[in-house]
């Protein structure tokens, strides 16, 4: 059995990009992996956020991956915050991170370009999110394609603890689905779609009512011509609504392109649509009942309690290899 790790942030509203390049895949991996998911609220602060929002959107990230299909029976889901040895093995993972590394950081550059003033958080954020990873010494690590480069610092890093301090972290891999890893924003297929794109119509939030998702499909761009074929290159819009299509319908892209072969852009849009429709709606009445049971509060605290302890262990382990006189 494999271990596996991945975080979400609390910041704004999940969207289906998220679901599919990541949520989708930990209710697989729980099937058959020992996991541990969190909501990365120590995370979110690299940038401001406003106290009473972060403490709701922190609730709401975890009661949406309940809703998604994580089985708390099967996975252990947590708040980072609660387990406060990440950020201890974090503050030692920033000593061992040069500037120049960081700098490379694409995200870094993006979160950061044209900003008057910049701060110190965004700038480590990568160092924490190896200390997220390898305090469980994770096998495995799922996530959509932005989250490559970090996770390629996560590697880096371990090895570079192993080096100096002794063969201790297992080098994490990263588990990025083959379609679907980046999807795209619905108004411009050149960028990701994101919950912090100020033109709500570019992106799907998973708590959007039906008839909003309806509507912003409806309204996504394509691409000129009518044939509904994957073909990233010249066909960037509808390859991303094929991805999505896909994912939501669970049919393979070639059996999407038969059905709709010689049928034009609209029936294929409205049918899309549905499909996402008939993920969310479950989502969302699911997502209702937990957050009205109250029900998250228990788990999130069991979860913490058992990530506590496998983090615990290994936190104290890599002080003694980095050589922390430990108290007596
Ligand atoms: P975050 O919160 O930005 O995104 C959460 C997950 O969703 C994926 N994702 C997407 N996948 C496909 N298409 C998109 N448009 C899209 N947008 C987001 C992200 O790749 C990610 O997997 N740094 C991380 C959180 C983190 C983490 C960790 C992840 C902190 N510690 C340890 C894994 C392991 C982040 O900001 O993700």
């Amino acid at each position: 059995m494999k271990r596996v790790l991945s975080g979400i942030q609390p910041s704004g509203q999940l969207t289906l990009g998220n679901y599919i390049g990541a949520m989708q895949n930990f209710v697989k991996l729980q099937e058959t992996e020992e996991c541990y998911f969190m909501v990365v609220d120590l995370h979110a602060i690299t940038v401001p956020q406003e106290p009473a929002a972060l403490r709701e959107q922190t609730e709401a990230v975890a009661a949406l991956f309940i809703a998604a299909g994580i089985d708390p029976a099967k996975s252990n889901v947590f708040v980072q915050s609660h387990v406060r040895a990440h950020a201890e093995l974090g503050w030692m993972f920033t000593t061992l991170a040069y500037m120049g590394e960081l700098e490379r950081m694409t995200q870094f550059k993006d979160k950061s370009a044209g900003k008057d003033s910049v701060g110190a958080g965004l700038f480590v954020y990568p160092t924490l999110m190896a200390a997220d990873i390898l305090i469980y010494n994770a096998d495995l690590v799922p996530v959509g394609d932005d989250q490559k480069q970090h996770l390629e610092l996560s590697r880096d890093l371990a090895h570079r603890f192993n080096t100096k301090y002794g063969d201790y972290f297992k080098v994490p891999e990263p588990y990025i689905p083959k379609v679907g890893a980046r999807i795209m924003s619905l108004d411009d297929a050149s960028k990701k779609m994101s919950k912090s794109n100020p033109n709500p119509g570019s992106f799907i939030a998973l708590l959007d009512p039906p008839d909003v998702v309806r509507k912003k499909i409806s309204r996504a761009t394509t691409d000129s011509g009518r044939e509904v074929k994957y073909d990233p290159a010249n066909k960037p819009e509808v390859s991303n609504l094929l991805s999505i299509y896909s994912h939501c319908a669970g049919m393979s892209i070639e059996q999407i392109e038969a059905k709709y072969d010689g049928q034009g852009y609209g029936a294929f849009k409205k049918d899309l649509a549905e499909a996402v429709v008939s993920v969310l709606e479950p989502l969302q009445n699911k997502y209702n009942e937990i957050r009205s049971s109250g029900a998250i509060h228990d788990i999130l605290k069991q979860g913490a309690e058992k990530a506590s302890i496998a983090a615990d262990k290994t936190l104290a382990d890599a002080k003694e290899l980095m050589g922390f006189l430990a108290p007596r």
